[in-house]
């Protein structure tokens, strides 16, 4: 007779030396309501907030650098007022008992001049211009093709990540997943449809990997391996991307990693056969993509994942948890108030039961 697992979503889990009450995480996801200077504002506190129940959070994806930026309204976590602004989201989901990650992203080629310091070109691992337009604060652009990296200029990139990194501190974070999904600077150097570089991170897969290992290896030496994610997409075709052999590279990647240990691989599923990257990662594996309630207890049960992270299902259920518990109908999110705007679509999709107003750490920002 097989043993049952009897692990589901609501089995505490140590993630490093942190204690989750749950294995429901907040996927990364972009919302585009930053304020001016691209910091973080008391709506955006009182959002994450409310999701606070999340056994662990992790932020929408945030600007590395000036020149990591591709979207409008983005958060980034370079400046004095962007580490201020995150504070109080942080404070703000600390106070209400949560845990929450901020998401590391640099776009790479999914940038335009309009966004970039001095009107220059975007930058990437090769001068490939993806297929599709950048969104600028002038509308819709097409891509234009991003100036190769020079070999010497990557440690500049790694800084980058690191810099964030302590800010990320600064701010109050319990730590940093880094974003090498979904077609931005990492993922593009990791796979051959977007890399064709000649140097020491072009060519084979070790090759390719080794921005995201030197990117993973500089983030943890500032916070600690086991207070760092990684967050890949193997199969994921968004911003135009393809790899040749998708098993060679995301499995060398894998491999690599474990090197460093970071405390979780965070894998946006697909298609792909994930159970060779479930096998081959030495931490935490967080799945994600399309998961409801039962399919997730399922995937825990099996041991084919650790966490699952959820996002479409936490816009407009900011109880998901609550609401998982207490077999209670999920609301649909308005797909016309995904990115940008107000409160609405953001902070107005209500609770099952109301919050009392005394809720420790309520509010925009007060
Ligand atoms: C509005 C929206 C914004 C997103 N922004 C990000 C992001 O900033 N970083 C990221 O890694 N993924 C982002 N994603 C992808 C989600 O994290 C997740 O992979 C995707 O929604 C699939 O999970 P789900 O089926 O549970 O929604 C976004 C998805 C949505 C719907």
């Amino acid at each position: 007779m097989t043993a049952v697992s009897t692990t589901n979503l609501f089995t505490p889990l140590t993630l490093g030396d942190l204690q989750l009450p749950n294995r429901i995480v907040m996927a990364p996801m972009t919302r585009s309501r930053a304020g001016a200077g691209n910091a973080p504002n008391c709506m955006m506190a009182t959002y994450y907030l409310q999701r606070a129940g999340a056994g662990l959070t992790i932020t929408e994806a945030t600007q590395v650098s000036p020149q990591g930026i591709g979207y409008p309204d983005t958060p980034g976590i370079h400046s004095y007022d962007q580490i201020a602004g995150w504070r109080n989201v942080t404070d703000a989901v600390h106070a209400a008992g949560g845990r929450i990650f901020v998401q590391l992203w640099h776009v790479g080629r999914i940038s335009h001049p309009l966004w970039q310091p001095g009107g220059e070109l975007p930058v990437a691992p090769s001068a490939i211009c993806p297929r599709g337009e950048a969104m600028t604060a002038e509308g819709m652009k097409p891509f234009v093709i991003p100036r190769a990296l020079e070999t010497e200029e990557i440690p500049g990139i790694v800084e980058q990540f690191a810099r964030a990194a302590t800010n990320a501190a600064a701010a109050g974070f319990d730590g940093a997943e880094i974003h090498a999904a979904n077609g931005y600077l990492l993922d593009q150097f990791l796979r051959d449809g977007s890399n064709q570089r000649r140097d020491r991170y072009g060519g084979k897969p070790e090759n390719r990997a080794r921005l995201l290992l030197e990117v993973t290896g500089a983030v943890c030496d500032v916070l600690g391996a086991k207070r760092v994610g990684v967050r890949i997409s193997p199969d994921g075709t968004f911003n135009d991307m393809s790899d040749s052999d998708p098993v060679s590279t995301f499995g060398t990647a894998v491999r690599l990693l474990n090197q460093i240990h970071p405390a979780y691989l965070h894998v946006v599923e697909g298609q792909f056969d994930c159970k060779l990257l479930r096998g081959a990662f030495s931490g935490l594996y967080m799945a994600n993509g399309g998961y409801d309630f039962a399919r997730g207890n399922a995937a825990l049960a099996s041991g084919a994942a650790d966490l699952i992270a959820y996002g479409m299902p936490f816009i407009a259920n900011p109880d998901l948890p609550w609401r998982f518990a207490n077999n209670t109908p999920l609301a649909e999110a308005n797909p016309g108030k995904l990115y940008g705007g107000d409160e609405n679509g953001y902070t107005d999709y209500p609770p099952v039961v109301p919050q009392p107003a005394s809720r420790p750490g309520r509010s925009e920002c007060d």
